[in-house]
């Protein structure tokens, strides 16, 4: 079991780094729920926006870390650190650019990148997380307060009841913006989403959050997109036949489960997908 400090701990910051992780902050990256500042001695610190819960904080530290112990190349979260500038975790820097952005800058060694993030995909699936919070209550609950209608959610929560249950490492955000690609291979960031559960579900969100999450939509980047996600999928499948069970069925949920939280990207091509999602599971199709 991992524990997690409660209060940061200051006092445990190495001291060649207190004083100048509040005095010296530049800017290095920020996403959606956070930015990323450089500080001495090869660290950063992420320092989450105001609106992050302190739940999924300590999430974030104890899937990083719980990774990180597996042998799952990460950035080990060092501390957690309440400074004025927010509410943080210290990191030591990972040197190298994302996945996305080396794909661009190196297009014919795409696929082979997609089938090193398979494979990465793979060895993390193969560690267990029995303390981290079950992928299937995060399912069910974004069913139950998304928009699909009462009788679809209930007839998608018979079918994920169903489904099998398990207890593997689940990173719930693995896309190629996740992914620093340094000298020694690929590095998996931002475990904020993470749970423990069945791996189908994780390799579907992958391809789901390539071909329709967030990020460019213009014709030609949709089709790398669609051919990037398949390249990942084949792959994953092609090394880890096991690994995957009742696709169909958790498809459907996964995509459902989305509507609840989703940026308007390429929505009509995903409200298709999720259709046809649903019309091959027997649910009824949403409109929209
Ligand atoms: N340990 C690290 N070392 C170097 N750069 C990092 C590190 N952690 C994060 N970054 C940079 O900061 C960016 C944002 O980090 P991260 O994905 O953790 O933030 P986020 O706000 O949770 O992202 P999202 O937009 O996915 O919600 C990354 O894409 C990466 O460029
Ligand atoms: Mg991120």
């Amino acid at each position: 079991m991992i524990s997690i400090p409660r209060e940061p701990l200051h006092a445990r910051v190495p001291s060649t780094l207190s004083g100048i992780v509040e005095d010296d902050l530049s800017t290095l990256a920020s996403g959606a729920s956070a930015r990323v500042c450089r500080v001495a001695e090869g660290h950063v610190v992420k320092i989450f926006h105001a609106g992050v819960s302190e739940e999924m904080i300590a999430r974030e530290f104890a899937a990083a870390t719980l990774a990180a112990n597996c042998g799952i190349a990460v950035a080990r979260p060092v501390e957690r650190l309440r400074l004025k500038a927010g509410r943080a975790i210290l990191y030591p820097e990972i040197v190298g650019p994302t996945m996305m952005r080396r794909m661009r800058v190196r297009p014919l060694h795409s696929g082979s990148m997609l089938r090193d993030m398979a494979a990465f995909h793979r060895r993390i699936h193969d560690c267990p997380a029995p303390g981290l919070r079950s992928l299937r209550e995060v399912l069910r609950t974004d069913i139950i307060h998304g928009p699909a209608d009462p009788a679809l959610q209930q007839a998608a929560l018979r079918l994920l009841d169903g489904l099998p249950d398990g207890d593997r490492l689940l990173h719930g955000d693995f896309h190629v913006k996740n992914i620093l690609v340094t000298q020694g291979g690929p590095v998996a960031i931002d475990w904020s989403k993470a749970a423990r559960g069945a791996v189908t579900p994780d390799m579907l969100r992958t391809e789901m959050l390539m071909r329709f999450g967030e990020g460019p939509q213009d014709w030609l980047t949709n089709r790398t997109r669609d051919w990037a996600a398949r390249c990942y999928a084949d792959h994953y499948r092609r090394i880890a036949p096991a690994h995957l069970a009742q696709v169909p069925e958790w498809r459907a949920i996964v995509a459902l489960a989305w509507l609840r939280a989703r940026a308007p990207v390429r929505q009509k091509a995903f409200l298709a997908y999720l259709n046809r999602a649903l019309m091959d599971v027997g649910l009824t199709v949403t409109t929209g």
